[in-house]
This record gives C-alpha cells, structure tokens and sequence, in this order.
C-alpha cells in the first residue's frame, strides 16, 4: 500500500488525491497558507513517518510532493522514534435545530416508516444560519481537551478532518485561534467519511516522530451544505456535527493505537462525490472579449451531493469487513477480543451486516445514527463521546473503528481506550 498527500489547488478541494491507482490511499490536506505549506511539508518529511510505518508505506505522489522515506538521517534532534499515543479525551457538538423525518416528508415525497426501516435515522441536526462548523469543532474540542485535562496553549498540533471547511482554504487555523491554541500547527485533513479514522492515524504518527505531545483530532461536517433537499434519495441520510479527541504522547505499552488498515480506490468515485461545476459566466466576465481582451475565467462552485446508494451500500458491506480484519491481524487480535465496533454511522443496515460477516454480537455495536444520520468525518468521534461519557466504553476497552465513503476511501483502527 502507497499514500499519496495531495495539496489541493484552490477550487480543487475534496477526493481529487483519490484519482489514481487503486493500490495507492489517497486523501486531500488542506493548509491554512503558504506559509503553512512548507512546516508541513518539511514536518512530514523530518518527523511524521516513524520507522515502522515508513516500512508499511510507500509514497506515489508528485516530486514536490514525496515523503522521504530515508529522511530520518536528517530528523532534528528532538525526534524520539517509538512513541505511544493515548487516547485521553472526547467531545462532541451538534447543531441545535433538529429535522424529523417527519418533517422531511413534508418537503419531499418519503415517510417515517421508510426512512426508519431502509436506515434506523429518525432525527438529523442541521447547522442554522447563525452557526458554523468552525463553532461546533471549537465546541467539541473544548470538552475533549477538559475530559484530557489538557490546557490549549499545551496542543501542539489539531487535525481538522472535514470535507465541508467554512474556509475553503481550511477551517483548522480558525479553530486554532477561538482555541488559544498559540503553538499548535492547524490544518485541514479531507476524505470524507473516512476523514477522522484517517486524522487519528495520522495524529499518532507525528507524536511517534517526535516533537508532538498533544495533539487534537477533529472530525467536522455539514453535509447538508452540499445535499439536494429535493432529492429524497439523499436529503434523508445526513446530518452536521462534531467530535473530538485528544491523543498524548505516552509509553509504547500504553499506544492507545493496536493496529489500523487504510485504503482508497478514486475509480470507484463516481458512486459519490460533490463535484466542482461550472456556473453561467456573469455578463460582465466577458466584456474583454469584445475589445480583444483575455476571457475572465469561468466562475466555479461545488455541485450537489451524488449517490449511487446501491453501490456504496455493496461497496461498505464488503470493503470495511476486510479493513476491520486486516488492521486487527496487525494488532495481533481476532473479534473476540474486542469490546465494540464503532463504524461510521451510515446507515444501521450496514453496521448490523458488517457486524454480522465478522461474527460481532450487535450488543457490541456502537449506534447513535437514529438521532443524528449520517454526520460524515464526525460520526465516529461523535458516537464514541456519547458511549464514553454514558459509560458504555470504559476504560481499557478495545473498540474497532472504520470509515468509509466517498473518494472513495475505507480504513480501520484497533484503538484501545483511555
Ligand atoms: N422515501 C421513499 N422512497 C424512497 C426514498 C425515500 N427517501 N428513497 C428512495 N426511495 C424509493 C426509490 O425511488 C425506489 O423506488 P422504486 O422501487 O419504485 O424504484 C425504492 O425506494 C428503493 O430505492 P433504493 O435506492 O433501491 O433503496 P435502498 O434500499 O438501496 O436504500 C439507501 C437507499 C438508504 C440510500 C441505501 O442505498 C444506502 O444507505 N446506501 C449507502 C449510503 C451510504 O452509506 N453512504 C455512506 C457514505 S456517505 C459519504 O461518504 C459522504
């Protein structure tokens, strides 16, 4: 397995890292400037990929883009290779409207009963005007860094996972800043729905390079920025929220992180994405024309939200099984030992066959999908905070997390809590 690292060009936001081979995982990183390019990019060469995970992965990305896997002859000297990374603390937001499926059948042609039966939601948030997701990451944040006891000023790094940034150049450094996180690095991590499992993976590997002591991994989204409330196909399916936790540096026998398996595969794309589109040119974009000036270039924006349900349905009940198994060959563990399986939350049909092809009772299925749908990269952290904070994961206890979605991507991580 390869990664590939895309910066995306502005315009250029989500899944565009996911257009090639199906061998190589992909996903988008968004930095906050130019500026924030370059520690980035240096950090990822110096510090980010310890030893063991340089082994497991080769880097396919663009010359300006390749991570050096030999770059640890030059690491600075604070780096501290075999570092564990705890998980120490959780938060969650949600918006305060709520949409029933009852009312969304007063705006497109589907019922309770339907809605309930083809995917367990009955309740979804949606961000009102006078939110954002920025404040709901900020409000999330807040209470993972209390439950860690962890001070903002001590955060050195926050991975804002989202596909739906108020920023299109990256939500993070906003974050960072209604945080008073004055040391932390902040940038955007995008892939959807497998965005969090793929930030927390990717948070532990800078603590394990060194330099990283506390790091805050969000996962962020208001896909109902991006859904056709006409088409009831999709309309019914998601929700906006946040979650939140904070990983810390510890021992190598207190990593928090037991395994993990990530993938991608961009041919599969055209079963989800929310494309760019080009808008009509405004009257005024070709005045230049006239008197043989350069053509201003067509305005863009994202188009809706596209699903082939079907197809993501068949993809996720095949594709996270493998994941959850594989990254649990890696921890040395089989699904008897674990605690729970925490999925995201898509749809309930999908988390009971998951469960079902890796033989996992449903008692030890995590779901909180009935109030909130799908929330995309922040269901996992979202679900996990409430099942921490009503005492249904305890300490010690071994949860399989996977993402899924679109890119399309897919990963998994044993993670042990507290
Ligand atoms: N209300 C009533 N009827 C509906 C609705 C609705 N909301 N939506 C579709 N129907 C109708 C269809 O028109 C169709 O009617 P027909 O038989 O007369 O043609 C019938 O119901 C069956 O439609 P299907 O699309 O075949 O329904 P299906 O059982 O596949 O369920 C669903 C659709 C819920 C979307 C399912 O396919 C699904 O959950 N797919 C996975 C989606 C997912 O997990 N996405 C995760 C990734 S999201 C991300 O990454 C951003």
């Amino acid at each position: 397995m390869a990664v590939a690292f895309s910066f995306p060009k502005p315009g250029i936001q989500a899944s565009s890292a996911s257009q090639s081979n199906a061998s190589t995982l992909c996903f988008s990183v968004q930095t906050a400037s130019r500026t924030a390019f370059f520690p980035f990019k240096m950090l990822l060469e110096a510090r980010c990929l310890s030893h063991a995970l340089a082994e497991r992965i080769r880097c396919s990305a663009t010359s300006s883009e390749r991570i050096n896997s030999n770059a640890s002859t030059s690491s600075p000297s604070r780096r501290t290779v075999g570092r564990g990374s705890k998980l120490i603390g959780c938060g969650s937001a949600v918006p305060k409207h709520s949409i029933s499926n009852d009312d969304l059948s007063r705006i497109v042609d589907t019922s309770d009963e339907w809605i309930a039966v083809r995917t367990g939601i009955r309740n979804r948030r949606i961000l009102s005007e006078d939110e954002t997701l920025a404040g709901l990451a900020v409000e999330a944040s807040t209470k993972a860094l209390e439950m860690a006891n962890v001070k903002p000023e001590d955060v050195d790094l926050i991975l804002l996972c989202t596909s739906t940034p108020d920023d299109l150049f990256g939500g993070a450094p906003q974050v960072q800043r209604e945080l008073g996180c004055t040391k932390a690095l902040a940038f955007d991590l995008t892939a959807a729905c497998s965005g969090f499992v793929l930030g927390l993976v990717t948070g532990t590997r800078f603590i394990k390079g060194g330099g990283y002591k506390n790091v805050l991994v969000i996962g962020a989204d208001a896909l109902s920025r991006y859904v056709d409330w006409t088409d009831r196909g999709t309309c019914i399916l998601f929700g906006d929220g946040s979650g939140a936790v904070v990983l810390q540096a510890a021992t190598d026998d207190q990593d928090s992180l037991l395994g993990f398996d990530m993938r991608s595969d961009g041919s599969g794309q055209v079963h989800l994405h929310a494309q760019l589109a080009s808008q009509k040119a405004d009257a005024r974009d070709n005045l230049g024309e006239s008197n043989g000036a350069a053509r201003i270039p067509t305005k863009h924006s994202y188009g809706f939200l596209q699903m082939n349900g079907k197809e993501v349905f068949r993809f996720a009940v095949r594709a996270v099984p493998q994941v959850v198994e594989s990254a649990l060959e890696e921890a040395g563990l089989t699904a008897v030992n674990l605690d729970w399986l925490l999925l995201h939350q898509a749809n309930q049909r999908i988390l009971d066959a998951v469960a079902d092809r890796l033989q996992i009772g449903h008692e030890k299925v995590i779901s909180n999908l009935a109030n909130y749908g799908n929330t995309s990269a922040a269901s996992i952290p979202l679900a996990l905070d409430e099942a921490v904070r009503n005492g249904q994961v305890k300490p010690g206890n071994i949860i399989a997390t996977a993402g899924f979605g679109a890119g399309l991507t897919w990963a998994s991580a044993i993670v042990k809590w507290g």
